[in-house]
């Protein structure tokens, strides 16, 4: 799109030199603001921040799972979040949530996450964990 406007300027033959220079300097101001609003908008979340991981944890898994070790889960078969290495391999709940599987068992929704919502409730997960993964 900046292209087309500036070769079409390029053939406004009644302009002077000097018109012509500021007309291209805006141009292309205003093509390097859209080009940096751009980039400003498809700037990637930090990589797993345990912070919003929480977030999204208790709005949407702590209808059944105890966010605290100490504290029973409202769903009686929902592991307490603090707990799960205990069970499985956090790292490899990515591929199950990304998936939008009921990570293996029946009581659970689908969830359907972003990526980056993925790795926010990792990142959240391994940070609660209380006790050091079992060794398999
Ligand atoms: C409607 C209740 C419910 C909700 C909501 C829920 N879970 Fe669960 N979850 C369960 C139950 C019940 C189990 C245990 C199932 C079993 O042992 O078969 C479980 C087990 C798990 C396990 C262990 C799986 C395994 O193989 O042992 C993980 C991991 C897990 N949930 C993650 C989550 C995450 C992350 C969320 C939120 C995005 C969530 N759950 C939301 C009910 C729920």
């Amino acid at each position: 799109m900046c292209q087309g406007k500036a070769a079409a300027m390029g053939e406004t033959k009644a302009m002077t030199k000097r018109q012509l220079h500021r007309a291209m300097s805006a141009v292309i101001l205003l093509c390097s603001a859209l080009v940096s609003g751009c980039a400003a908008d498809e700037a990637p979340l930090p990589v797993g921040n345990a912070a919003n991981g929480k977030a999204l944890a208790e709005a949407r898994c702590s209808t059944c799972h105890a966010l605290d070790a100490d504290v029973a889960s409202p769903h009686a078969d929902a592991p307490p979040f603090p707990l799960l290495n205990q069970r499985v391999v956090i790292e490899n709940l990515a591929e199950a949530l990304a998936e939008g599987i009921g990570v293996g068992h029946r009581d659970m929704p689908e969830f359907v996450f972003e990526p980056s919502e993925i790795d926010d409730i990792l990142a959240y997960l391994e940070s609660v964990q209380v006790m050091p993964a079992p060794s398999r």
